[in-house]
C-alpha cells in the first residue's frame, strides 16, 4: 500500500496563530484581540512571526519534502472593516507570501476564514447577521480576482461547527457565550450560506483554479451501541457536528431527518431555526460546484445520554482526565476503554477516520474529492541536548495515515493530506503549551528545529510509503 505520486503531503497554519503582527502593517482589528487581552492568558503577538519569517518556514517545507501549505488570509488585513477601505499592504504581503511559495515548489491552499471575522462585522452580530453574509461574498470575489494568478486551490471557510458551537454552546471563543443551540445552528446555515456565495462567485468569475471548505468531523459513537438512549446521543451530536454541515456542503439543504433533530436541539433553549427558501436556492446551485472537501480530523466521540444540567468544562491546560461536556438533552462525551487520550483529553482513535471518510463515501456519493486539511497531535515538546523527540506524535499520525490508506483502498477519493501543524503555533484556547508543529520553535529568538516528526515525515514524503 503506497500512496500516489501526486498526492500532497503538506503543512497547515492560519493566519491568526502564526503571523503575528496583528495590529501592525494596516491590520484591522478582530474580537480576539480583546477576548486574549481580557483572559489575559497570552498572546498573540509575535506568535510565530510567520509575517516575517515565512520564507523561512517555506525553505524549510522545501528541505523535508512538503509539497503543499495551508495558508489562510487574514480578512482584516484586506479588509480592515471587513468592507470598504482596502489595506494595500496586506494585499501586498499576500502576493509577496504566494509567491515564494511557488518559488520553493511548495503549493499554497488558502482558506478565507480562519475564525477571524473583523472586529466591525463580529460586533454586528458575526454570522448571525447577514450583513456579514454579504461581506464575505464581496472579500471572497475580491481575492479570488487578486490573487488568480498565484491560488489554484481555494477554501472557503475553516470549520464552521468548531466556530459556532465554541463561540455559542462551549464559549471558548469571542464572546465566550454557552448552551446557545440555536444561535449555534443559525450561525452555522448562515456561513454555510456565505460559502455557497463565495462559490458561485467563483465559478462565475471562470478562474482556473478549484473550491470548497474545510468541515471538522468527529465520528460519534453510541457509548453503549445496544442501548437506544446512546444512539439516540451520538445521533444529536452527529447532526450538530457532522450531518448538518455535510447536508448544507453537498446536498445544498438539509434532509428531513437532520433538520427534525437541528429543530429539536434548538427547541432546548425555545429557540428555532429559521432557514429562507431562498437561501436553499442559492446552496442547492453551490452544492454542485464545490471541487472537493477538506477534511480536518482529530477524534472521535462516544456518547451517552444525559438529561442533567448543562455542564460543559474546557481542558485548556493539558491536565489529563479534567474536561467534561454535558449537555441537557443531547449528550455527554465519555471516555471509553482501551482508547487512549491525549493531555488534552482528545481521543486517540485513527479507525474512526476510516469510519468517517467511508460514511461520506456512502451517505454523499456526489462528494468529488477530500483532503485531510488537518490531523495531528498536540504536545508538551520536550527540547533536550538538540533533539526534539516527539514519538508520540509520530505514531499518532502514523496510524492516522495507515487508516486513511485503507480508505482510499476502499474507493474513497483522497488526494493529499494536511499535518496540523507545520510549525508551531499557539493554540486559540490552549495557549503555547500545546504544540502541533512538526518544527519546534523557540518563541524567544523565533528559531525553528526539525523534530524527529519532521525527519519521519519527510521520509514518508518522498518514498510515498507508510513505515
Ligand atoms: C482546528 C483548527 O480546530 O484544530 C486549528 O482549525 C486548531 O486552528 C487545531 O489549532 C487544533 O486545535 P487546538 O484547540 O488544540 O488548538
Amino acid at each position: 500500500m503506497r500512496f500516489a505520486n501526486d498526492f500532497i503531503f503538506g503543512g497547515a497554519t492560519a493566519a491568526y496563530q502564526c503571523e503575528g503582527s496583528t495590529r501592525e502593517y494596516g491590520k484591522g482589528k478582530v474580537a480576539w484581540d480583546d477576548f486574549l487581552a481580557e483572559k489575559g492568558r497570552f498572546q498573540a503577538n509575535p506568535a510565530s512571526d510567520f509575517y516575517h519569517q515565512y520564507p523561512v518556514d517555506l525553505k524549510l517545507c522545501k528541505m523535508f519534502g512538503i509539497n503543499g501549505i495551508r495558508i489562510s488570509i487574514a480578512w482584516s488585513r484586506i479588509f480592515p472593516d471587513g468592507t470598504g477601505k482596502i489595506n494595500q499592504q496586506g494585499v501586498d504581503f499576500y502576493h509577496q507570501l504566494f509567491k515564494e511559495c511557488h518559488k520553493k515548489g511548495v503549493e499554497p491552499f488558502v482558506t478565507l476564514h480562519h475564525f477571524d471575522t473583523p472586529n466591525t462585522l463580529f460586533q454586528k452580530g458575526d454570522f448571525l447577521n447577514k450583513e456579514t453574509v454579504d461581506a464575505f461574498e464581496k472579500y471572497a470575489s475580491y481575492c479570488f480576482e487578486e490573487y488568480k494568478d498565484e491560488v489554484t486551490y481555494w477554501f472557503t471557510f475553516n470549520e464552521i461547527w468548531a466556530v459556532c458551537t465554541n463561540q455559542y454552546i462551549e464559549g471558548t471563543f469571542p464572546n465566550g457565550e454557552k448552551y446557545n443551540m440555536t444561535k449555534a445552528f443559525q450561525s452555522m446555515h448562515y456561513m454555510m450560506l456565505a460559502h455557497s456565495k463565495a462559490v458561485l462567485a467563483y465559478k462565475k468569475g471562470d478562474y482556473k483554479g478549484k473550491i470548497g471548505i474545510v468541515q471538522s468531523l468527529e465520528y460519534k459513537y453510541p457509548y453503549n451501541e445496544n442501548k437506544l438512549e446512546d444512539i439516540i446521543a451520538a445521533k444529536n451530536e452527529d447532526v450538530l457536528q457532522n450531518q448538518f454541515l455535510l447536508d448544507a456542503t453537498f446536498l445544498g439543504y438539509y434532509s428531513d431527518e437532520t433538520l427534525k433533530i437541528a429543530q429539536k436541539l434548538c427547541a432546548l433553549n425555545q429557540g428555532m431555526l429559521d432557514i429562507e427558501e431562498s437561501d436553499l436556492e442559492i446552496m442547492k446551485k453551490a452544492a454542485k460546484e464545490n471541487d472537493y472537501l477538506g477534511m480536518n480530523y482529530y477524534q472521535s466521540r462516544f456518547i451517552q445520554a444525559y438529561d442533567g444540567e448543562n455542564d460543559i468544562y474546557h481542558n485548556g491546560t493539558g491536565e489529563k482526565g479534567t474536561s467534561r461536556f454535558r449537555l441537557k438533552g443531547v449528550g455527554e462525551r465519555m471516555n471509553k476503554e482501551g482508547i487512549d487520550r491525549t493531555d488534552w483529553d482528545w481521543l486517540i482513535h485513527p479507525e474512526s477516520m476510516f469510519d468517517m471518510l467511508v460514511r461520506i463515501k456512502q451517505q454523499y456519493p456526489q462528494y468529488k474529492a477530500i483532503y485531510i486539511t488537518e490531523n495531528g497531535m498536540g504536545y508538551k515538546d520536550d527540547f533536550e541536548d538538540g533533539i526534539i523527540d516527539d514519538t508520540p506524535r509520530i505514531d499518532y499520525v502514523r496510524r492516522h495515515l495507515y487508516y486513511l490508506l485503507k480508505a482510499i483502498e476502499a474507493g474513497v477519493n483522497v488526494k493529499g493530506y494536511f499535518i496540523w501543524s507545520l510549525m508551531d503555533m499557539f493554540s486559540w484556547t490552549n495557549g503555547y503549551n500545546k504544540r502541533y508543529g512538526l518544527f519546534y520553535i523557540d518563541y524567544k529568538t523565533q528559531k525553528r528545529y526539525p523534530k524527529a516528526s519532521a525527519y519521519w515525515y519527510k521520509y514518508i514524503s518522498q518514498t510515498k510509503e507508510l513505515f
